[in-house]
């Protein structure tokens, strides 16, 4: 059975820390939040813990994760040897949402970099995860708490859903602040490259490193081409159990055509779900549809965006229609996410967005 225990988000209580700590420490299976998502967590020094990881979670054994550490001092001990740029990096954006790839030192177990020479890591900024690894005295390796190939939890319940039975404890810490999942970085390619986008920007980034690259975004056509995909960049990632489309154009054209696409589907007797900005609500109040909105600013749009999309899915729609929003800072991110959970499938309703 899966226990929940709520957790003070800004002062955890100090002995439900403890108890979770001595799972952790037993190689058990322990949920907690981060500032991103809800990372589900074990001992990254135990190769057994780890793989009781891919196992609740379905996640193939290729997939590495990420090592989570509360301390400068743990990572020399996860490294084999420190990038130039990772200090700089970690006193600019760290305890935050950013993860470096780095050399790996024999430390660290082969289930955890699916027998990579590099690992993640990364210092999360939540409160309950920093004080879970001290108190855990190790470092913690942790995935997305959710079942492999569904959208990433951003609140306990989600979790719930997810791995009900299939973990002992659920540290419930109320949502989480930023909602995608954090940047990844490769600082061991010849020029510092962005994975995967995510809680710190492209922008905030090329304030340390002007020369950062983005890793192109993968198409249908390179799945199908490369039957190894490099981790973490598969295309269909985030799918929710219902299709989806992203609608790119101008705000006019795009919203005259998901009103369109909207009827169409209500022909068919489908019902629809949309995902639109606070600004978008009056144009689509009476086109029957199950509305969610996700706000104004790209960080309310982080924040809400895997919530809409189960959300919407638990509504019982058969389609989910999301508005494009801005790239600009966790706009990528959002970006990213949805054309994962679209599968990549875009209309385009505008000539000029092409
Ligand atoms: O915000 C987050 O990053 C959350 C919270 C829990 O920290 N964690 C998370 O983990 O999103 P996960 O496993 O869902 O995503 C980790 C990503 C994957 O895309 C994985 O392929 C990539 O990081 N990754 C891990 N180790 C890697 C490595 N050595 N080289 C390249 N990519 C790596
Ligand atoms: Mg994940």
């Amino acid at each position: 059975e899966t226990q929940i225990l709520a957790v003070q988000p800004a002062e955890p209580e100090a002995a439900k820390i403890a108890q979770a700590a001595t799972l952790i420490q037993a190689g058990e299976l322990v949920v907690f939040p981060t500032e991103t998502v809800y990372g589900l967590g074990a001992n990254a020094l135990n190769p057994q813990a780890v793989e009781q990881i891919f196992v609740a979670k379905g996640r193939p054994f290729n997939d590495p994760l990420i090592v989570h550490i509360a301390a400068l001092e743990t990572l020399q001990t996860l490294v084999s040897t420190l990038p130039p740029l990772a200090l700089p990096l970690a006193q600019a954006f760290w305890p935050g949402p950013l993860t470096m790839i780095m050399p790996a030192s024999s430390r660290v177990p082969g289930m955890v970099t699916a027998g990579l020479e590099t690992v993640a890591i990364r210092m999360p900024r939540h409160p309950i995860a920093l004080s879970l690894i001290r108190s855990a005295g190790l470092p913690i390796a942790a995935p997305s708490a959710n079942r492999f190939m569904h959208v990433s939890p951003t609140t306990a319940q989600h979790v719930l859903a997810d791995l009900q039975g299939r973990v002992p404890l659920i540290l419930d810490g109320g949502a989480c602040e930023v909602g995608v999942e954090s940047t990844v970085l490769d600082l061991c390619s010849t020029i510092p490259t962005i994975l995967r986008p995510g809680g710190i920007s492209l922008e905030a980034l090329r304030t340390i490193i002007p020369e950062v690259q983005v890793a192109a975004p993968r198409t249908k056509h390179d799945e199908e081409q490369q039957a190894l995909y490099a981790p973490g960049q598969m295309l269909v990632h985030y799918a929710p159990s219902v299709p989806a489309y992203l609608f790119e154009g101008s705000k006019e054209s795009l919203r005259q055509r998901m009103l369109t696409e909207i009827q169409r589907y209500h022909q068919q007797g489908q019902q629809v779900g949309v995902l639109l900005a606070d600004e978008d609500e009056d144009y689509f109040n009476k086109s029957g549809a199950t509305l969610y909105l996700l706000g104004k600013t790209p960080e309310q749009v982080a924040t809400r965006l895997f919530a809409g999309l189960r959300t919407l899915e638990d509504a019982g729609v058969q389609v989910i229609l999301c508005r494009s929003f801005t790239e600009e800072g966790l706009g990528r991110a959002v970006k990213d996410r949805l054309l994962k959970a679209t599968g990549g499938n875009i209309i385009f309703t505008d000539e000029a967005y092409q």
